[in-house]
Formats: structure tokens, sequence, C-alpha cells
């Protein structure tokens, strides 16, 4: 195992934030997770789980161990005709895994294309887009218990998914290290491409036949066109949850904004954050090297250079300007640190 001190995260968020670990080590099995752990017991400091850094926001320096987790892998467990169960290392790049199953030709993932970060963060908070979410394949999961380091799996049930929720963000919060994840994935497709603009960006790419392969380069000419690449200027994808407000209120914004959007759920109406930022007049906000991204309002930005905690401070401002608004408390969907 080997330890860093004192070094600079910049590299291992997706805001590209400055702030420093005091130390950090990357672990590629197991054993090396247990010693990591060992260690920063012995130190009496927190230990940090880090996968892609595509859902942080680093507000300080962290007088932690951070561990990254590198953990690869893909092996199938089960094949018959009709699906394929594997399992995938929680260090494997999320969009590298989607990409070699769409190659297998295993259908379930290519929805989920493009999204950044790591297999072992994507069921953490359940990710998903365009119509899909990683409940809908996944299997199970292997998890290191922090107390007593030994392997548990966890059934969907156990996971207790929800929108961008899972047991892990909550009653589980810091007990567990995913390690590895288990998909069940199709070989007999069923395409996915009702949301958004998937049908008319398959029209523009003139798809005559329907694949896997086709709905994943639509969903990435998407994203592409809309979210800022991390890589270019930092960023954490969507800042905010999209809120869910009972059938009254929705009513009665709708008064004053006959065209909001909005998307039936059981327990109300889901409204996309990102509208109701840019309602309140944020989009394309800019302040030194921060701001609101111009086509997506749901995306705080990072030009180079800007601080943790300007944009914590950025986003409470959304926060108050779009509840003195509409009456809506956003809650943010990436982790403070
Ligand atoms: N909209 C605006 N202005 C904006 C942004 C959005 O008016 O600046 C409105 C538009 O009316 C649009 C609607 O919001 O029709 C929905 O926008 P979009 O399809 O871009 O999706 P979203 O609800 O903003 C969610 C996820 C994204 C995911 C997309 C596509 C959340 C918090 N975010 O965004 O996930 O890619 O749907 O499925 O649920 C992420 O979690 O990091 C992420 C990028």
């Amino acid at each position: 195992m080997n330890i860093q001190e004192n070094i600079s995260l910049k590299l291992y968020n997706t805001f590209g934030i400055d702030k420093k670990a005091k130390f950090f080590t990357a672990v590629e099995s197991i054993e090396e997770l247990k010693d990591a752990l060992a260690f920063a017991k012995k130190e009496n400091i927190p230990a940090i789980i880090l996968g892609g850094g595509s859902n942080i926001l680093l507000t300080k320096d962290q007088e932690a161990l951070i561990i990254k987790i590198d953990l690869k892998g893909i092996r199938v467990l089960e094949e018959n005709e009709d699906s394929v169960i594997v399992e995938v290392g929680a260090g494997e790049v999320w969009h590298d895994w989607v990409q070699f199953a769409i190659h297998k030709n295993w259908a379930g993932l290519e929805n989920l294309s493009l999204i950044p970060g790591t297999v072992g963060a994507s069921p953490m908070q359940n990710i998903g887009a365009y119509g899909v979410e990683i409940q809908d394949i996944f299997h199970s999961l292997k998890a290191l218990n922090r107390d007593s380091l030994s392997l548990e799996i966890f059934t969907p049930e156990q996971c207790q998914f929800g929108y961008r929720e899972s047991v892990f963000k909550h009653k589980l919060k810091g007990q567990y290290v995913i390690c590895s994840v288990t998909f069940k994935l199709s070989k007999k497709p069923v395409f996915h491409t009702e949301y958004g603009a998937i049908k008319e960006t398959l029209a523009e790419m003139k798809v005559s036949e329907m694949s896997i392969r086709a709905i994943s380069d639509a969903v990435v000419k998407i994203r592409q066109s809309k979210l800022p690449d991390p890589t270019k200027i930092g960023n954490a994808g969507s800042f905010f949850k999209n809120p869910t407000i009972d059938f009254q209120l929705f009513e009665e914004i709708k008064k004053s904004y006959p065209q909001v959007p909005g998307y039936p759920q059981d327990e109300g109406i889901k409204v996309p954050a990102g509208w109701l930022i840019e309602q309140a007049g944020w989009k394309g906000f800019k302040k030194g090297p921060i701001g609101v991204h111009e086509k997506q309002a749901l995306v705080l930005v990072n030009y180079g250079g800007g601080d943790g905690k300007e944009i914590a401070h950025l986003a409470s401002n959304i926060q108050k300007s779009v509840k003195d608004k509409f009456g809506i408390q956003l809650m943010p969907e990436v982790n403070f640190l």
C-alpha cells in the first residue's frame, strides 16, 4: 500500500477544485482496502472513499485518508440465451463498462451512456438518465463492512433504491465500501426511446435500424450538446435533485407560468430544477471562475481556479431565490466534503 501525504485532490474531482488531502491512497484489492482502513484507524483520522469524484464538492482541505477505489475486473457469473449476469469491479469507469456491454450486445445500460464516475458509485445514488435507472438492471452488490471487515452481499431490496437515493446515503451512510456491482443484462433488448430528445436525435442521425449502439450514440450526442465536458469545464453534473411538489402548488405556479414542465409521480409532480433555476434568472450566470452552465441551469461550473466554498455559496443563493420565487426548497444532489 502506497500512502501519499499532503497531495492536491484537483485531479480526483471533476469540479477540478484544488483542495488537499492529508493522506491519499489508491487501492487495487480488498486486502489493500482493509490495510488502508486500518491505517486511518491507527492515525485516528476519517477514511473517505472516492470513486470518480464526479459527485462531490470539495469545500476544504481534508484532514483524512482519501481512499480511491481502483478495484477492477469484469466477470460473467451466469449466461443463457436470454440474459447474462456480470460482476464488475467498483473501480471500473462507468462509461467504459457501458461501452463494453454494448460491444458484447448486452442490453440495459445504453441509456446510461456517458455518465461520469465509476461503477462502485453508481448504486450509491441510483444513477439515472433518459428514462432508465441503475435499479432496472441491478442484480446485487458486494460491499465491505467497515466495522467487521467482512464482505456482504446486498439485494435490490436491501439497497432501498429511490430517485437518486439508496440505503448507502442514509441508514448505512459511511458504514460500507462498495467493492463490486453485479448487473443482469438482456440479450433480447427492449428499447427505451420515449424519454427526452432520444427519438428526434435518432431521426437526425438517420438511424434506420434500432439498436442499443444507436441509442447509446444518441444519448452521447444529447449529453454532449448540453452538458459540459468535465475534462474541459469543471462540474459535477446535476447539482440539485428535481423536486417533487404537491398538486396544489403546481397548479398555482401554472397560473403565472402556463408552460411549467411537470412529470406526475405517486406523491405529487416532479418539476425540473433546471427550469426553476432558469426562471429565477441564473442560467449563464458567471462570477469570476464559477457560474451556472449556459445550456443547462442545473449544472454549476468551475471554469478554472474556482473555490468549493464559493460554489457552495452560489448554490445556497440559487436555493434561496428559487424558494423566494416558487416556494420550493431545492436539495443538492452533489455531496459536500
Ligand atoms: N430545463 C430548463 N432549463 C434548463 C434545464 C432544463 O427549462 O436550463 C427544463 C426543460 O424544460 C427540460 C427539462 O427541464 O425539458 C428537463 O431537462 P433535462 O432533460 O436536461 O433533464 P433534467 O431533469 O434537468 C435529469 C437528470 C440528469 C439526466 C437528465 C436526462 C436529475 C437531477 N438530473 O436532468 O442527470 O442526465 O435528466 O435524463 O435528475 C446527473 O444526475 O448528474 C444528471 C446529469
